[in-house]
This record gives structure tokens, C-alpha cells and sequence, in this order.
């Protein structure tokens, strides 16, 4: 564990006007915004500069602005939690800022610089701690995001940006909280490709997904099975977190290959897994051998890693073949147990070996 509010401290504006706080047992996802909100300018030749804690509000943005009409913009998403002790932690907050610093690469975006990126957000949610909500499975979801400010309209990379964080109190992400979804197999559109942004956590890749998601829940479905770009064969992500299945007693989860988000829960759970002895394989998957291993009984669990619902079981896959139910359409037990064992240490109730919390 280690103390991420030692650096200097930024400059804090504080509201004078505090907004009430939600009710914990009705927060849902991303409805409820903090008081404040962390700022930092970047402009070419000066670098990121000035961060700073100002109240939450609209940014002031020229319509000409290069994110409203070529897209460089991208995000990310962690959690602040309420310890058992009523301490406030952060979760491996330090492979958030290197996504982040990475993938803006691929964007033409500045890389944000890491330890600005964790400090940053440790005086962003000490500002705000009074927003951490304390009711079983409820955090504190922090988006940081960067967008291309400059105004002008040749294609090219911007040469001004804005990083910027919000915060606010969420519950379970998905609203029947550990029910298996109900995912729909898209076998023609596709989320991301090999060689293009796929990896990166670009709002692009999220613009790509909406339609197809939509016409899901128009079905009944809760989500997508994305698969890949050329071949509409071999398993990439679920709705928008990254896939895992037990087959065999194997834990499988398809490998990074510039097309998937490198997820920070995905990494999480491949650790635990390899730690318990648990056998583990990152390699591609086909859909074909999913059904196979589903008609020869073999296919135990399917579930979703990510940041927001931590591990979302599958229970049905449905497309135009029809329905797979798994493990008869119940959490399994791996899924269960790597629930239980990930929430314990994001909310303090086991120990930390790895140093992964981060107290603010
Ligand atoms: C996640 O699964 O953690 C996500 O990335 C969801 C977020 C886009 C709301």
C-alpha cells in the first residue's frame, strides 16, 4: 500500500455551491457527478502544464475544436473505494495512467505524463472524498479523459489538448448486478480490427459498438460477443470488457493482439488465476470451438472482465443458430470465485501482496 497524496499539492478552487449527494442504494452507472472535477493543459512546445482542482462544470470548447470532428479523443476508468476502515483506495491506479500514456500514442495524443496522471487523481478524490459512497458494491468511478482542443480544420493531429477528470458515485454497472447476461453473437459488424485503434481506450472504439449493441437490446439481449475483423470467427471481446472462458477446468481468454483493450481486471485475474495453480491459456479461440466445447459438455463458464461490472457472467449466447445456455444459465464458480477474491482486495478486506491499492 502507499500513500498517493505525498506529492505537492495542486491548486484546488472549491465549489460554493456543493451539489447533494444521491441516495447510495440508487446510484446505477455514471449518473451522479462529484463536485469537482482535475484539469491539466497541453499545448506543443509547453507540455502538459498547469494541472489544477476546479468545481465541476461545462469546458468551454471552440466548434471547430479537432475532437468534434476527428475524433482524437480517448478515456479511461478505474475506482476509488471505501475500505472496510473507512480509508479510501485506489486499484492499480498506476496501469490506468500507462494505458493511458501508451494507447495516446496510437491517437496522435500526447502521452499524459503517469505520476501527474496517479497524483492527480489522488488530490482529485481526497477533494471529493465525501462522494465515496460506503454501501456494499458501490465506488467512486473516476473517468479520465483527453481531448483535442485546437481549433482547425486540416486533418492532422491537434496541437492543443485537454486532460480532464470526473468523478462520481456508481452501483453495479449492469442493473441486475451478478445476473448472467443474455449476450447477442454479431457474426457481420465488428468492434475493432488488427492494426487500427482496437487496443487503445479511444471513444472511438465505443461510437463503433452503439449500433449493434442497440439492435441487441432490442432482441432481449444485455450485450455483444465481438469477434474479429476478417474472418467473423475467433472471439475478441464481451460488450466492453474482455472475455474469459473455462473450458476443461482451463481458463482461456483470447491474447492481445492490438485489436483487444489490454484490461487492467483482465490482467488482474490472469495474476490470481496463475497464482492459485489455476491453468490458464491466452490464445485465440474460435467461436467454432466454443460451440463445440458447449455441445460436448466441456464449456463451463463464460464471463466479462472490466473495470465496471468486475466480472459479469454469461449466461446465454444467442444468434442465428439459436441459444447456448451455460452452466445452466448460473455464475460459475471460477467467475464467483474471482469476483469475491477481486473485490475483497479492492475493498480492503484481504491482504495486498502486490501493493495493488493505493491509499489516498
Ligand atoms: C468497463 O467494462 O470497465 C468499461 O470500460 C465500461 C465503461 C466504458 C463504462
Amino acid at each position: 500500500m502507499s500513500v498517493a497524496t505525498s506529492a505537492p499539492p495542486l491548486p484546488v478552487t472549491r465549489t460554493s455551491s456543493p451539489r447533494p449527494r444521491p441516495s447510495e442504494d440508487q446510484l446505477g452507472f455514471g449518473k451522479y457527478f462529484a463536485d469537482h472535477m482535475l484539469l491539466v493543459d497541453y499545448v506543443a512546445g509547453d507540455g502538459w502544464a498547469q494541472p489544477r482542482i476546479v468545481p465541476y462544470g461545462p469546458l468551454a470548447l471552440d466548434p471547430a475544436a479537432s475532437v468534434l470532428h476527428y475524433g482524437q479523443a480517448m478515456f479511461e476508468g478505474l475506482k476509488a473505494y471505501r475500505l472496510a476502515d473507512g480509508q479510501i483506495a485506489l486499484f492499480r491506479p498506476d496501469r490506468n495512467a500507462h494505458r493511458m500514456a501508451t494507447g495516446a500514442l496510437r491517437l496522435s495524443i500526447p502521452a499524459i505524463d503517469e505520476t501527474l496522471f496517479v497524483q492527480g487523481i489522488a488530490q482529485l478524490v481526497a477533494a471529493d472524498r465525501d462522494w465515496v459512497p460506503s454501501a456494499p458494491g458501490t465506488a467512486l468511478y473516476i473517468r479520465p479523459t483527453i481531448i483535442a482542443t485546437e481549433a482547425f480544420l486540416g486533418v492532422r493531429a491537434s496541437q492543443s489538448y485537454t486532460f480532464y477528470v470526473i468523478t462520481g458515485p456508481v452501483g453495479a454497472y449492469y442493473a441486475g448486478g451478478l445476473r448472467p447476461v443474455r449476450i447477442w453473437v454479431e457474426r457481420e459488424r465488428v468492434r475493432a480490427v488488427k492494426g487500427g485503434i482496437g487496443a487503445a481506450k479511444a471513444a472511438a472504439n465505443y461510437v463503433a459498438s452503439l449500433q449493434v449493441a442497440e439492435e441487441a437490446r432490442a432482441r432481449g439481449c444485455d450485450q455483444v460477443l465481438w469477434l474479429d475483423a476478417i474472418e467473423h470467427e475467433y472471439l475478441e471481446e464481451v460488450g466492453t470488457m474482455n472475455l474469459c472462458l473455462v473450458i476443461d477446468g482451463m481458463l482461456i481468454t483470447p491474447p492481445l493482439g492490438g485489436s483487444i483493450l489490454p484490461g487492467i481486471t483482465r490482467d488482474t485475474v490472469l495474476t490470481l488465476a496463475r497464482d492459485w495453480g489455476m491453468p490458464v491459456e491466452e490464445r485465440v479461440i474460435s467461436i467454432t470451438e466454443l460451440t463445440a466445447a458447449h455441445r460436448a459438455g466441456t464449456l463451463q463458464e463464460v464471463f466479462g472482465v472490466g473495470t465496471a461490472a468486475v466480472i459479469q457472467a454469461v449466461g446465454t449466447l444467442t444468434g442465428a443458430d439459436g441459444d447456448l445456455v451455460i452452466n445452466g444459465g448460473q455464475p460459475g464458480p471460477i467467475a464467483q470465485r474471482l469476483y469475491d477474491a477481486i473485490t475483497r482486495l479492492q475493498y480492503g478486506l484481504d491482504p495486498d501482496p502486490r501493493g495493488w491499492r493505493v491509499i489516498i
